[in-house]
């Protein structure tokens, strides 16, 4: 059976796509069978060729998946708005079906599924006569998730109060990677150890500006997904 992880963040614009191209790098780099799949994504005008500048796009590219684009994402909207109201004015709402289709789709094909989020932990997709928000699709998919924060000021709020909503919801947090890393900044040094001492969440991984690789041991990063 294949195994999958959901890529969580503190925020939008955090790192999710940067870091979760670089896992599904170090997965097939080493050999395995791995796949990226993201539900909804908004800001990219598809009519102009700018899927070029999607999230889908880019992991495709730096993990040489070689995949169609609409194969890793199931809803575009062109406006930069949450998808829930995104779809408000371009149409196309959420539809819990044709994601679980989608992403049963990418456990048929690949052995180790990376699904990346949208924006933070509270990310309604949709919210009319229906309401799905990103811990439905955690929960109805089975996944456990890794959070990606950054490693500046600020941040042992945010990781916090995340790792604490997913824990609200008995969503099973498996840790946080910290991007942006700088290993001589004693502020990212100290926002390392008490995320871990309040959280009690292992940091898995630091990511520090323009990797080129995830610097974890494989099996730790395998060891993630369940
Ligand atoms: N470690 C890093 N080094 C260099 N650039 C980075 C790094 N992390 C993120 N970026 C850049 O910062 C921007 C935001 O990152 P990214 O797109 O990964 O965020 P995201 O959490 O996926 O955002 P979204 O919520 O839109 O999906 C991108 O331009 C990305 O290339
Ligand atoms: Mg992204």
């Amino acid at each position: 059976m294949s195994k999958k992880l959901f890529v969580a963040a503190t925020g939008t614009d955090i790192g999710k796509t940067f870091v979760a191209a670089l896992m599904v790098k170090k997965l097939k780099d080493a050999g395995y069978n791995a796949g990226y799949y993201k539900a909804a994504l908004s800001g990219v005008d598809t009519s102009e060729n700018e899927t070029m500048l999607c999230d889908a796009y880019y992991v495709n590219k730096i993990a040489g998946l070689n995949e169609n684009i609409k194969n890793l994402v199931s809803y575009v909207y062109r406006k930069a708005f949450s998808p829930h109201l995104a779809s408000k004015s371009e149409g196309n709402p959420v539809e819990m079906n044709k994601l679980v289709q989608d992403f049963n789709n990418a456990l048929l094909k690949y052995d180790y599924v990376t699904m990346e989020g949208s924006g933070g932990i509270v990310c309604p997709l949709r919210y009319d006569h229906e309401k799905i928000f990103i811990e439905d699709i955690i929960k109805a998919f089975g996944l456990p998730t890794v959070i990606v924060a950054d490693s500046g000021l600020g941040t042992i709020n945010h990781t916090v109060l995340t790792v604490e909503y997913l824990k609200s919801k008995s969503i099973s947090v498996k840790g946080v990677i910290l991007n942006r890393y700088n290993e001589h900044s004693i502020l990212h040094q100290d926002n390392k150890k008490m995320i871990e001492e309040i959280a009690k969440i292992p940091i898995v991984a630091e990511v520090k500006d323009n990797d080129k690789q995830l610097n974890i041991n494989i099996n730790e990063l395998l060891k993630l997904y369940e």
